[in-house]
This record gives C-alpha cells, sequence and structure tokens, in this order.
C-alpha cells in the first residue's frame, strides 16, 4: 500500500486541524497514512514513505523554524527522496499562505519531490485563514489531500 506522511507545526492548533483533514483524506483514497506533529517526526521516516505533506503556520510570509529546521536536518538524505511525492499548506491570518507554501515547496522540489499545482482550486497548496472552520475551507483540506493520494498512486503505479 503506498504510504503517506503529513507532519507539521502548530501553536495554536490552527494548522493542525488543517492536517487532520487532509490526512483524512488521503487515508480514505486507500493510502496509508501517518499524521504527526514535527516534534514527534524522525527525518529516518522519510526513506519509508512514497509522499511528504508539509504543514506550517505563516510566520512573516515563510515557514515557522520548527519546520525550516526539519527540512535543513532531511540534508541527510539528500538525493534519496528524489522521485517521492511532496506537498505543502500553511495557515495565517491574514495573508502569506502562499509565499510560505512555496518557501517549503523550494525545499521538496531541491530533494527533486514532485510537486503537482491545482488550475482550479488553490493553486500551490492548502491554505486556511486561521482554523480551517468553514465547510469550504474543510473542502480545500479534501481535494488537497485525494489529490495529493492520487499523484502518490499514479507515481508509484499503484493507480485504481
Ligand atoms: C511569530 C508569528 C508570525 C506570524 N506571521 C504572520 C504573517 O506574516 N501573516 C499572517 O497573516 N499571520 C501571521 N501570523 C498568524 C499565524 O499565521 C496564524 O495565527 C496561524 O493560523 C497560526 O497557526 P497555528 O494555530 O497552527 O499555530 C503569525 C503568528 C506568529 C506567532
Amino acid at each position: 500500500m503506498p504510504k503517506v506522511l503529513v507532519i507539521y507545526y502548530s501553536r495554536s492548533g490552527n494548522t493542525e486541524a488543517m492536517a487532520q483533514l487532509i490526512a483524512k483524506a488521503i487515508e480514505e483514497e486507500d493510502v496509508e497514512t501517518a499524521c504527526k506533529k514535527v516534534e514527534d517526526a524522525s527525518i529516518d521516516e522519510l526513506l519509508d514513505v512514497d509522499g511528504l505533506v508539509v504543514g506550517s503556520p505563516t510566520y512573516y510570509g515563510t515557514m515557522a523554524a520548527e519546520i525550516k529546521k526539519f527540512l535543513e536536518d532531511s540534508v541527510k538524505y539528500h538525493g534519496k527522496l528524489d522521485g517521492k511525492v511532496g506537498a505543502a499548506f500553511s495557515s495565517a491570518g491574514v495573508t502569506g499562505h502562499e509565499t510560505t507554501v512555496i518557501s517549503i515547496l523550494e525545499a521538496l522540489l531541491i530533494h527533486g519531490m514532485i510537486v503537482q499545482g491545482d488550475p482550479r482550486g488553490h493553486h500551490y497548496g492548502a491554505t486556511s485563514l486561521g482554523k480551517p472552520s468553514s465547510e469550504q475551507d474543510a473542502q480545500v483540506c479534501k481535494r488537497f489531500g485525494q489529490r495529493v493520494a492520487q499523484l502518490v498512486k499514479r507515481v508509484i503505479g499503484q493507480e485504481g
């Protein structure tokens, strides 16, 4: 079964709520999913998964230091993550969420990961203002998770 790791940092629960919605949507596509706070995740887990989804609150228009540290530590496996699927999401207070998502994607692309945009939904990755409390926010997370799962299955050749 394909495997995806969702890691996130969240101080006040908003990014965590997104992570849970996204992980549920991935699981519903029959993809094994682990959803962890970045503090509880190990770099070594990256070798075991087909896709990595990274979530951060928007801090000054970019990712939180905790996520940056995880990505810097991932240099341990530089070259080994080539061809896995990568994706990113963010919660902001007002704005800056898209630059935050892009900042994470830059690192995932440097790892050689495959990143899919979205021509109709949130182009770069799921974003939310504050907690994803509306039905529309939930749909954004669900669509994002579904698309990540479907891409993982295509990449590893287990399309249903
Ligand atoms: C240090 C810090 C920097 C922040 N910078 C921004 C920002 O640049 N733009 C913005 O809209 N919100 C900013 N915020 C608000 C958070 O992005 C927002 O509250 C987010 O939903 C928090 O997510 P969390 O509940 O997962 O921690 C900042 C918050 C903190 C603590």
